[in-house]
């Protein structure tokens, strides 16, 4: 008998800046027109495409980086396998070789695809995140998660690989709508009741300002949100134990969210699910009715109100099982003890969330 061994015991190290400002779009094209990246290769949605990619584009050609642009159709509906194919297909037509970047311009459905496709692609080659929604900037192009919907569920195919960098240029929000700019808020309002109260209070007494596009106090809300992920992720990247706690609100989020057809937006479902959820810790006596009713006045403050109307209750609880932290007839789920503090694992028997729910 012989042996070989494969010696790849290795450090590596995949820090990376995230870099937030406002006409920074300008400074991405200096940073790879400086880089030695071969070609590049922009990957956006049709939306994004019209409003940002093509200019984009003719600024780096315009600086002479051999660079191309490619979309997909907008909305979730395309963060799949069939998609991913055809993008991979497009950069081999397009003779895209190792030495190539791709740059995932557009919200979390571009970052996390392209960036599944910069992981795959030739066994991997390097990608940047220049995220154009809120969601994108304080949430989705953080961490490193990539991936694909399937039939069977979201997210379900991908991998973890890290961004390069990542550029967060506030302009691009001026073209986002409401509805999407709400979508982020709820997740950097999750981030403060996750670590950091007085970041929460910070959104509470700015939420106004945000909506407005105040430059100084949104970069400053983006910066701090971008921490509280960033020092998650760098506890636990893989989520095996403290990243779970960016789940806080999404068990119940995403069941409503489900439950609804995906009629009610994600930052609306989420926003009821941490209403819910801070019911269920309240019923469980693991948050003070006081602290309780803080998390719960915000949510309402942005405009979501607590409506099951026209949604099964019993469908979102049923919804919750298929949640990849279920466990028997119990979920586990992230629950807050107070403002800026939670516990992640706390199994919930279906009784109480089904009466939380219906009570709410
Ligand atoms: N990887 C992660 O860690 C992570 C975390 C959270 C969410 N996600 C994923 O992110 C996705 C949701 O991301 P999203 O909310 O950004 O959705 P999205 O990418 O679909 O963008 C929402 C809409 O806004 C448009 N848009 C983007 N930028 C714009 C701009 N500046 N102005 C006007 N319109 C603009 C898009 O074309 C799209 O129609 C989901 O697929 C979710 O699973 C991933
Ligand atoms: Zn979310």
């Amino acid at each position: 008998m012989g042996k070989v061994k494969v010696n790849l015991l290795k450090k590596v190290d995949n820090s990376y800046e995230i870099i937030i400002g406002k006409g920074l779009l300008s400074q991405v094209v200096k940073y790879i027109a400086d880089s030695n990246y071969g070609r590049v290769a922009i990957i956006t949605d049709t939306n994004v495409k019209k409003l940002y990619g093509k200019k984009f584009l003719s600024m780096l050609k315009d600086k002479k980086v051999l660079a191309e642009l490619f979309s997909f159709n907008a909305g979730e509906a395309s963060k799949t396998r069939e998609v991913k194919e055809k993008l991979e297909d497009a950069l081999t037509r397009s003779r895209f070789k190792r030495d190539s970047v791709v740059i995932a311009l557009g919200g979390g459905v571009v970052g996390d695809l392209a960036g599944f496709v910069a992981s795959t692609y030739m066994r991997g080659i390097p990608f940047i995140q220049v995220p154009t929604t809120l969601l994108a900037m304080v949430d989705s192009s953080i961490g490193g998660k990539t991936g694909v919907d399937t039939r069977y569920g979201k997210n379900l195919i991908g991998t973890f690989y890290q961004p390069k960098i990542v550029f967060i240029d506030v302009e691009v929000l001026k073209s986002l709508d409401r509805k999407e700019m709400l979508n982020g808020v709820v997740e950097m309002v999750k981030h403060g009741i996750i670590s950091d109260k007085k970041y929460f209070l910070f959104m509470r007494d700015n939420i106004d300002r945000i909506y407005n596009l105040e430059e100084k106090i949104l970069i400053e809300a983006i910066k701090r949100s971008c921490q509280i992920k960033k020092s998650v992720v760098e506890r636990d990247e893989k989520e095996s134990n403290v990243r779970k706690m960016l789940n806080l609100g999404h068990t119940i989020g995403h069941a409503i969210e489900k439950a609804s057809e995906y009629k009610l937006s994600h930052g609306i479902s989420v926003g009821m699910g941490l209403v819910v959820e801070t019911k269920i810790a309240e019923r469980l006596k693991m948050i003070h009715p006081v602290e309780s009713r803080k998390i719960i006045d915000l949510i309402k403050k942005l405009g979501i109100k607590m409506n099951l109307s026209g949604i099964n209750v019993r469908d979102v609880v049923k919804n919750t099982f298929y949640d990849k932290k279920h466990t028997a007839r119990k979920t586990n789920y992230v629950l807050p003890v107070e403002v800026g503090k939670v516990v992640i694992d706390v199994p919930v028997k279906e009784k109480i969330v089904f009466e939380v729910l219906q009570a709410a």
